[in-house]
């Protein structure tokens, strides 16, 4: 059995890859050693059989014992340890939620319902690095890969709508303390079926510019709003969020010679844990929205068609219905008025799931088979 250690295992896509790997009996398969940064000789997670007491997370000895490391611990973390370790001659898998070795030559991204020929292909040519994608971009592929395997990708322009929880769990608390206090300063007036609507209004802005607004994590309100920028910003005017479509894509898919243009505009809102985005699609032939559909469809298991109808899409195409399953359901697919080469589609995922922990978890079993 392979000597898995697991770090980052508490944190909120550690805690959802514990509970997807309890569900699919991974640690069935694999010797779990469980790791800590702060609790050394602590007990680890309740995972139905025994394990030892917590080792620490920075000793390149312990670490080097293992076949496999698994780490959402976070970039901080990889920058200092990966480096040491791998001086230190370990030639051990190192899977990571991080995104910093993701552009390295030597990471290959994982997402395998998508790339797998290129994983197979890594894996035997010796790499040895496993990486988590970006989740809107994991999310966009696991819904249009069908379109991408098929090589009708032109462009393609993605608008984000990310939730909450792609900043951080706190985040994720700030939004629903931000929601909770617009309602506490018109809890009277909403009481009142006679009150004003404009003075609802009025004060709900008021409380929203408020010093007393809880911004701490998000820097602004995000409830009854949005923000229009995600991540750091570049000199080319694009935020940081923006560059890894195109880039994450194309390294995904393995096109490093003619990569595909994605560009778009990521936008936080105020959802919990499910990204959604709106899509452009510049297809390099007129191919029949039937076939398009069979495309997409039948591309992976988890990938869902909803019909481009009112209730359907509003019922099955939301955050809400989404949230906390493995589906991507992709709908709102239609031709555009540009022509018979523009597609338009609207995609929704779990950025807790196929977004981070799901990919990860399948890598390790890649490297069970
Ligand atoms: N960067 C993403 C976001 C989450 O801020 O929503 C991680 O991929």
């Amino acid at each position: 059995m392979k000597r898995v250690g697991l770090i980052g295992w508490r944190g909120m896509v550690g805690s959802v890859l514990m509970q997807r790997m309890l569900e699919e009996r991974d640690f069935d398969l694999i010797e779990p050693v469980f790791f800590t940064t702060s609790n050394v000789g602590g007990q680890g997670p309740s995972i139905g059989k025994d394990t030892a007491p917590l080792k620490d997370a920075y000793s390149i000895d312990e670490l080097k014992s293992l076949d496999v490391i698994l780490t959402c611990q976070g970039g901080d973390y990889t920058s200092e340890v990966f480096p040491k370790l791998r001086e230190a001659g370990w030639k051990g898998y190192w899977i990571d939620a991080a995104s910093t070795l993701r552009m390295h030559d030597d990471a290959v991204i994982v997402l395998d319902p998508v790339n797998r020929k290129v994983i197979d292909h890594q894996l035997d040519a010796g790499t040895l690095n496993y990486i988590g994608g970006n989740c809107t971009v994991s999310l966009m592929l696991m819904g249009l890969g069908g379109l991408f395997e098929h090589g009708l990708v032109d462009w393609m322009s993605a608008m984000t709508y990310q939730a909450a929880s792609g900043a951080g769990a706190q985040n994720m608390r700030e939004l629903i303390k931000q929601m909770g206090s617009i309602n506490a300063s018109v809890a009277d007036e909403l009481a009142d079926p006679a009150s004003a609507i404009l003075e609802i209004d009025r004060k709900v802005a008021e409380c929203q510019r408020s010093e007393t607004f809880p911004v701490d994590n998000f820097g602004v309100p995000l409830a009854g709003s949005l923000i229009p920028y995600i991540d750091k910003e570049l000199p080319n005017g694009q935020s940081r969020e923006e560059w890894k479509a195109q880039a994450e894509t194309n390294k995904i898919l393995g096109r490093f010679k003619s990569p595909i243009p994605v560009d778009g505009i990521c936008v936080r809102v105020g959802a919990m844990r499910c990204h959604s985005q709106a899509l452009t699609i510049k297809l390099n032939k007129d191919v029949p929205i039937s076939d398009i559909e069979g495309m997409i469809s039948q591309h992976n298991p988890w990938v869902k068609l909803v019909p481009n109808h009112r209730d359907a899409s509003m019922q099955e195409l939301s955050p809400t219905s989404v949230t906390g399953t493995l589906s991507v359901p992709v709908g709102r697919l239609r031709k555009l008025n540009m022509g018979s080469h523009y597609l338009g589609a609207f995609t929704v995922g779990d950025q807790l799931l196929w977004g981070a922990a799901e990919p990860l978890r399948r890598m390790l079993r890649i490297l069970l088979e």
